[in-house]
C-alpha cells in the first residue's frame, strides 16, 4: 500500500508539475508579447506626435530649439532618451546622458532611411534591456533625417521573471495539496475499507464471523469485490456451519437429513447418473427493471422446496421461461446456471407461444385441474382448446426433457405437479431405462370429484407411465388409487400401495414435503430485542399496535384469506380490548392474475381489508395491513420472527409451506401458528392451534387464545413443532424419495 501510495504521489507531482510548467510558459509568452506591443505601441504615439515638432525645426536649422525639444520628452516613464539623425546618419540632437547609457547602433536608423520606413527593434545592450524605435522625418515630402526612440525595455524582463515566481508557488502548492488530498483519499477510500475487508476476511477464516459482513465498504470501487467475498463468505459459512451440524449429529447420534447428507446420499444412488427435475414454474426468471435485468424468485412453495435439493445435487432443471428477459440470459442451448450469486445447477428454459400459455397453463392447469383437485368451492372448468394445449405442452417440455437427458444412463427425473399429468408417460415411452417419479403438489380429491373432469382417464394413464408418484398424505394417495381403481384398467396392490398396468409397476407414496431448517447462525434473539424489532416494523407500517399477527400467501382463493379476515373482524368485536392493539399484516402476492376468478379474488381481499379497516381504524392503529406484492424469503423472515402468530386458514392445501416456514424461522421458540385443519401439514403439525376457517367464530377465538395462551404452553408447543420440522425437512423429502424411486 505504502508502494502505490508513493508511486501514485509522484506520477502525480510530476503530471501536476509539467502540466503547470508548460501553461505558465505560455502564459509567460503572451504576457511578454503584450508588455513589447505596448511598448511598440507607445513609442509610435510618442513618435509622431515628437515627429510633428521636431520637423519644423530642422527646416529652419534651430538645432538649439531640437536640442530643447529633445530634452522636453526625455523624462517619460521608461524613456531612455531621443535622439534625432540627419540622413548622413550624424546625430543632429540627443537626449543628454543617452550616449552614456546606450551605444547607439545606426543599423536602425539607417534601415529607416534606406527604405523610408518606420523600425522597432528590441537589443540588450549594456547589461540592459532596450527598445528602440525609429521613423523617418520629412519635409514637404522629402526625406530629411531620422527620430529615434529609445525605451528602457529592462521592466518587461522584471515583470516576466515575476510571473514565472508566481507560477512557481503556485505549482508548489498545487503540488502539495494534490499530494495530500491523494494521500487522504488512499488512506480513508481504499486503505481503510481494505483493512476492514481484511480484518473481516481474518475473523472469517478464523470462524468468529458466521453472518455476511454488514455494510461491506460502501465504495464504488470495492462494490464487486464486496459481492463476491460476500458471496464466498455466505458459502464458507454455509460449508462450516453444516460441517458442524454434521458431526454434532454424528456425536448425538442423530439421523437428520442435512443437505450435505442428502448430496452424498443422492450421489450413491444416482452413480453416473444424473437427476433431472420438471416443472412449470421456473426457480428464477429474468425481469426488466427499467434499464436492468432483475432475478426474481417466484412465489412458489414447490419452488422453496426443490431449489435445496437441486443446488446439493448439481441437477438440470427444466422450466417454462416466463420472464420478459429469460431469452436474454440463456445460451445457445437455452440453459444457464443459477442461482445467478452462486451457480450450482443448470436451468433449462422451455418457450412457450402465448396461445399456448393460455391454454396449458392458466386454462386447463389453473382453471381446470387446480379447482379440480382442491375442495375449494370454485367451479373446474373444462375447455377441448384448453385441453389440446395441455397436451402440445406436455409434449414439448416431455422433448426438452428428453434432450437434457441424451448422453445419461438411466436418468433419474422429478417431474412436478398437476401441470405435467401426461409428462410420465411420454418420458417413459421414449427412455425406458429412466427412473421417472411425478410429485403431485395438490391433494388429490375422492374418485366422485374426479370423475367430473373429461380426461381423467387420459390422465391417470399420462401420470402410471412414472414408476413412482408421490403425494403429500396418505389419504390423497387412497384417494388417486382409488380413482385409478374405478377409471382404468389396472391392478392394485393395496398392501403396497402400487398400481400394475400393461406390465409396468407405479408405486404410490406419501413424502410429505418441508423445508430447510436453518439453524440459528447465532445466539437465539432475546424475548426483548423480538419486541423492539416488531415495534420497528409497525412503525415503518405506520402503525402502532402491542399485538402482531402475520399472514404470508399467493392470493389464491383456496388459502382462505377472505375466512382470515372475517374471524380477524369477529375476534375485534368480541374482544374489543384489542382494538387498537392487534394488528395482522397479509402479505399476499397477486397470483395468476389473468384469470377472471383471481383478479376478483384480489379486488375483493383489498375491499375486505379495507371495509374491516374502516369498521375499527384509528388515527394510529388498523387491524389490517394488506401488502399487496411479492415479498422474497429474506423480507418474510422478519414477519414471521417477530410476529405473535401466523395465520394459515387454506380451506384446501396439498401441504402448505408458509405454516413450515413460520415455525423454522422462530428461533426464539416464540409465536404461535394457527392452522386450517384441511391443509397437509396438520397431519404433522399437531401443536398448531388448529381451525376450520369456514367457523369463523371458532377461529376468532383461536386468535384470542393464541394472543392469550401462556408463554410456557407457547413455548412449548413451539419446541415440539420446531422438532418436527427439523425431522422432516425438505433433505428427508429429496432423500426419501429418490431411494424409493432408486429402489
Ligand atoms: C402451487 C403449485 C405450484 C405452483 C405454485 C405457484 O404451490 O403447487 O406448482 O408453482 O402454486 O403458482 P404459479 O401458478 O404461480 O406457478
Amino acid at each position: 500500500m505504502r508502494l502505490l501510495s508513493v508511486r501514485l504521489i509522484v506520477s502525480l507531482i510530476l503530471g501536476v508539475t509539467l502540466v503547470s510548467l508548460l501553461s505558465s510558459y505560455y502564459e509567460v509568452q503572451g504576457e511578454k508579447r503584450g508588455l513589447r506591443k505596448e511598448l511598440e505601441h507607445r513609442a509610435d504615439v510618442l513618435g509622431e506626435s515628437l515627429a510633428g515638432n521636431v520637423e519644423p525645426h530642422l527646416e529652419s536649422g534651430s538645432l538649439k530649439e531640437l536640442q530643447r525639444i529633445v530634452e522636453r520628452f526625455s523624462n517619460r516613464e521608461h524613456l531612455a532618451g531621443v535622439a534625432v539623425f540627419n540622413t548622413k546618419l550624424e546625430t543632429i540632437a540627443e537626449s543628454s546622458g543617452l550616449a552614456q547609457r546606450l551605444q547607439m547602433q545606426p543599423f536602425g536608423v539607417l534601415q529607416a532611411i534606406k527604405k523610408n520606413q518606420k523600425q522597432s527593434q528590441f537589443i540588450h545592450q549594456a547589461g540592459g534591456a532596450w527598445h528602440i524605435f525609429v521613423l523617418p522625418l520629412h519635409q514637404h515630402e522629402e526625406l530629411v533625417g531620422a527620430l529615434a526612440i529609445v525605451h528602457d525595455a529592462s521592466y518587461i524582463d522584471a515583470q516576466t521573471a515575476q510571473v514565472w515566481r508566481d507560477s512557481f508557488l503556485r505549482v508548489l502548492v498545487q503540488v502539495f495539496l494534490i499530494a495530500l488530498i491523494t494521500l487522504l483519499i488512499v488512506r480513508w477510500s481504499i486503505a481503510g475499507p481494505i483493512a476492514r475487508a481484511a480484518q473481516w476476511m481474518r475473523a472469517l477464516r478464523t470462524g468468529k464471523i458466521v453472518t455476511p459482513m454488514a455494510g461491506f465498504p460502501d465504495l464504488d470501487l470495492l462494490r464487486p469485490l464486496a459481492r463476491e467475498v460476500t458471496t464466498f463468505a455466505e458459502s464458507l459459512t454455509a460449508a462450516r456451519s453444516a460441517a458442524q451440524r454434521e458431526a454434532q449429529l454424528r456425536e448425538a447420534g442423530e439421523s437428520s437429513w442435512t443437505a450435505d447428507r442428502l448430496s452424498v446420499h443422492v450421489r450413491s444412488k444416482l452413480g453416473d447418473s444424473r437427476l433431472f427435475v420438471v416443472s412449470n414454474r421456473e426457480p428464477y426468471s429474468h425481469v426488466r427493471e427499467g434499464k436492468s435485468i432483475q432475478a426474481i424468485v417466484p412465489a412458489s412453495g414447490l419452488v422453496t422446496a426443490l431449489e435445496p435439493v437441486l443446488r446439493a445435487c448439481d441437477g438440470t432443471w427444466v422450466a417454462h421461461g416466463s420472464g420478459d428477459a429469460d431469452r436474454e440470459m440463456v445460451d445457445a442451448r437455452d440453459c444457464l446456471r443459477v442461482p445467478p450469486e452462486d451457480p450450482r445447477y443448470t436451468l433449462r428454459r422451455v418457450w412457450l407461444t402465448k396461445e399456448e400459455e393460455e391454454g396449458y397453463y392458466y386454462g386447463f392447469a389453473n382453471e381446470g385441474v387446480w379447482p379440480l383437485c382442491h375442495i375449494a368451492h370454485t367451479r373446474p372448468i373444462f375447455r377441448f382448446s384448453d385441453w389440446a394445449h395441455y397436451q402440445k405442452a406436455n409434449l414439448k417440455f416431455a422433448e426438452a426433457v428428453l434432450e437434457e437427458m441424451a448422453g445419461t444412463e438411466q436418468p433419474v427425473l422429478l417431474a412436478q405437479d398437476y401441470h405435467f399429468g401426461l409428462l410420465p408417460r411420454l418420458v417413459k415411452k421414449e427412455r425406458p431405462d429412466a427412473r421417472v417419479a411425478i410429485f403431485w403438489h395438490t391433494p388429490w380429491p375422492n374418485p366422485e370429484a374426479f370423475a367430473i373432469c373429461p380426461w381423467q382417464s387420459e390422465l391417470l394413464d399420462g401420470l402410471l407411465g412414472a414408476d413412482l408418484i408421490g403425494f403429500h398424505i396418505q389419504s390423497h394417495c387412497t384417494n388417486f388409487l382409488q380413482t385409478v381403481d374405478r377409471t382404468v384398467e389396472s391392478r392394485i396392490d393395496w398392501e403396497h400401495f402400487t398400481v400394475n398396468r400393461e406390465d409396468h409397476r407405479t408405486v404410490v407414496k406419501p413424502f410429505p414435503i418441508s423445508v430447510e431448517f436453518p439453524e440459528p447462525s447465532g445466539p437465539a434473539a432475546a424475548r426483548e430485542s423480538t419486541y423492539v424489532e416488531r415495534g420497528t416494523l409497525l412503525r415503518e407500517l405506520g402503525v402502532d399496535a402491542l399485538f402482531l399477527g402475520v399472514g404470508v400467501d399467493r392470493v389464491d382463493y383456496t388459502k382462505g384469506i377472505l375466512e382470515r379476515f372475517l374471524a380477524i373482524e369477529r375476534m375485534l368485536e368480541k374482544h374489543p380490548t384489542y382494538q387498537g392493539k392487534f394488528t395482522f399484516v397479509q402479505i399476499g402476492a397477486p397470483s395468476r392474475t389473468h384469470i377472471k376468478r383471481y383478479h376478483d379474488l384480489l379486488a375483493d381481499v383489498e375491499a375486505e381489508s379495507e371495509r374491516i379497516n374502516w369498521r375499527f381504524q384509528t388515527s394510529r392503529w388498523k387491524p389490517i395491513v394488506f401488502l399487496k406484492r411479492h415479498y422474497s424469503h429474506k423480507e418474510i423472515q422478519r414477519y414471521y420472527q417477530t410476529a405473535d402468530l401466523c395465520l394459515v386458514t387454506s380451506l384446501h392445501d396439498g401441504m402448505n409451506l408458509v405454516a413450515k416456514e413460520f415455525v423454522a424461522a422462530r428461533h426464539d421458540e416464540q409465536g404461535v401458528l394457527i392452522l386450517s385443519r384441511f391443509t397437509g401439514a396438520a397431519r404433522e403439525l399437531r401443536d398448531a392451534v388448529l381451525v376450520n376457517p369456514y367457523d369463523v367464530e371458532h377461529t376468532a377465538e383461536a386468535i384470542r387464545y393464541a394472543l392469550e395462551m401462556e408463554p410456557e404452553e407457547r413455548t412449548a408447543r413451539m419446541q415440539r413443532l420446531r422438532r418436527v420440522v427439523k425431522e422432516q425437512n425438505i433433505y428427508r423429502w429429496a432423500g426419501t424419495l429418490i431411494a424409493e424411486l432408486c429402489r
